[in-house]
C-alpha cells in the first residue's frame, strides 16, 4: 500500500503481467500492414512504462513474442525482431531515467544475433538498477518454461545432487527462467480475449486477471490508469479468507 495522490488509487500491483493482444487486428481495420499495428503497438509499450512508473508499479512483464509466434509469416517475424531493437535504441534512455532494469525470459538462443546484440547491450548497461524491472518475454511459452525447468531438475536427481523426495513447489520455482522476480500481482489481456494463452502459467497461479476491451495499440495511459483502478478493488485472498 502507497499513500499518493487523492486520484492515484491506493493498492498498487507490484507486478503487473500483460498479454498484449490485438495488434494485427488493429492494423486490419485501417487497411494497414500488421507490422505497422506492432509498431503502434511498440507505442503504448512506452505509454505503459510510463503509466506503469507514475501509479509505482515495480515489475512490469511484457508478452513480446511467444514460441508460437514463429509459425507466422516470415516478413512479420522479421518486422518484430528488427522492432525491438529499434524501440530499445530509441527508448533506452527511459530505462536509464527511471532507474529499470530491462531483463529478459523465453529461450533467448532462438532470437536472431542482430536482435540478441541490442537486447543483451541494454541489459547488462541497466542490470544495475533496482528501482523497476521491465521483463519482456520472448520467445517464450509457459510449458517450454516449465519443461526446461523439469530438464533442469532432471539432471541435477542424474548427477547425484538432488534427491526427488526433496523437490518442493521453491525448488521447482528455482529453476524458472527468472527465479528472483516475484510472482505477478496482476494480469492484463487487451483486445477482449480471455485466454492465459501459455503465458507465465507457473507465477499466474494467484495473479487477478483484467481483460479489457481495447485492441493493445489503442491501450494508452488512461487505459492503464482504469486497470490500475480495477486492480485496487479487488480483494486478494490467496486460498484463505478475507483478511478485512
Ligand atoms: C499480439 O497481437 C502481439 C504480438 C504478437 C507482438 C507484440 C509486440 C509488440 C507490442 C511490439 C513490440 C514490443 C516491444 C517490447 C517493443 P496480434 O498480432 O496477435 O494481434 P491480433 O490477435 O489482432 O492478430
Amino acid at each position: 500500500m502507497t499513500d499518493g495522490p487523492a486520484n492515484v488509487p491506493q493498492k498498487v500491483p507490484h507486478h503487473v503481467a500483460i498479454i498484449m493482444d490485438g495488434n494485427g487486428r488493429w492494423a486490419q481495420q485501417r487497411g494497414l500492414s500488421r507490422l505497422k499495428g506492432h509498431e503502434q503497438g511498440a507505442e503504448s509499450v512506452r505509454a505503459v512504462m510510463k503509466g506503469a512508473r507514475n501509479h509505482g508499479v515495480r515489475i512490469l512483464t511484457l508478452y513480446a513474442f511467444s514460441v508460437e509466434n514463429w509459425s507466422r509469416p516470415a516478413a512479420e517475424v522479421n518486422g518484430l525482431m528488427n522492432l525491438l531493437p529499434r524501440f530499445l535504441r530509441k527508448h533506452e534512455h527511459l530505462l536509464h531515467e527511471n532507474g529499470t532494469r530491462l531483463r529478459a525470459i523465453g529461450r533467448l538462443n532462438d532470437l536472431p544475433a542482430n536482435t540478441r546484440k541490442d537486447l543483451f547491450r541494454v541489459m547488462a548497461d541497466t542490470e544495475a538498477y533496482t528501482e523497476r524491472q521491465l521483463v519482456l518475454a520472448l520467445s517464450y511459452g509457459g510449458r517450454a518454461e516449465l519443461t526446461d525447468a523439469v530438464r533442469a531438475l532432471a539432471r541435477k536427481v542424474k548427477a547425484g545432487e538432488l534427491d526427488p523426495e526433496a523437490i518442493e513447489p521453491e525448488t521447482f520455482a528455482g529453476e524458472l527462467y527468472a527465479p528472483d522476480l516475484p510472482d505477478p500481482d496482476f494480469m492484463i489481456r487487451t483486445s477482449g480475449e480471455q485466454r492465459i494463452s501459455n503465458f507465465l502459467l507457473w507465477q499466474l497461479s494467484y495473479a487477478e486477471l483484467y481483460f479489457a476491451p481495447e485492441l493493445w495499440p489503442d491501450f494508452r495511459e488512461e487505459q492503464f490508469a482504469e486497470a490500475m483502478r480495477v486492480y485496487a478493488g479487488r480483494q486478494r485472498r490467496f486460498g484463505g479468507v478475507a483478511s478485512c
